[in-house]
């Protein structure tokens, strides 16, 4: 059995996409969450699925000892970033090299960075009237945003297009291929 951890900060809806998609996998299991907010609504939503969930503080994320401990309890393989709002310590990046991935919900390098999360990606689109927008899985690194790209897949932006509308659009490809995409590289003999 391959272990998974995800790392959320808020609603938890792709982690529990991606835990679904598992649930029945006898290679792959999504073994333990970890956040860095109590009141984060992926708590309520693994639970629901029988999966473990731990918050820790901005300052241990950033030490990264407890962390690792953590997932070396859990035996984690990979750990999978899904809207998770913290920077990743050197000692886990050192721990899982190439073994860390993050979804952003826009085409990378545009509207990357540090302030660009969540809605103000959508928003920032919206208001610069562009045309397509998507998402992109990519390895973790210690810039934001920086790391290598894996799989990027686009989707329309409409003029009469809200943020809201497009989140909806961006969200309905998180969770087509963000499994797809972990599943892949689980079962590349690298990992
Ligand atoms: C997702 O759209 C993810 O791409 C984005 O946060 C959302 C989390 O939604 N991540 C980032 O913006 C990272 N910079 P969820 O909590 O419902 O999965």
């Amino acid at each position: 059995m391959k272990n998974i951890a995800i790392l959320a900060s808020g609603s938890g809806t792709n982690a529990e996409n991606i835990s679904r998609y598992f649930a029945d996998s006898k290679d792959i299991r999504v073994a333990v969450v970890l956040s860095n907010n109590t009141k984060a609504g992926v708590h309520e939503r693994v639970g629901r699925l029988g999966i473990p969930s731990f918050v820790f503080s901005r300052e241990e994320f950033a030490e990264g000892t407890v962390i690792l401990n953590k997932l070396t309890e859990y035996n984690v393989e990979l750990v999978v970033l899904a809207g998770f709002m913290n920077m990743i310590s050197e000692v886990l990046l050192n721990a899982y090299p190439n073994k860390m991935i993050n979804i952003h919900p826009s085409l990378l390098p545009k509207y990357g960075g540090k302030s660009m999360y969540g809605m103000h990606v959508h928003e920032a689109v919206v208001a610069a009237g562009e045309k397509e927008t998507g998402i992109t899985i990519h390895y973790l690194n210690d810039q934001y945003d920086k790391g290598d790209v894996i799989f990027q897949t686009s989707c329309p932006v409409y003029p009469s297009d809200t943020p809201e509308e497009v989140a909806e659009r961006v969200h309905g490809l998180e969770y087509i291929y963000y499994p797809q995409v972990i599943e892949n590289l689980l079962n590349l003999d690298h990992l």
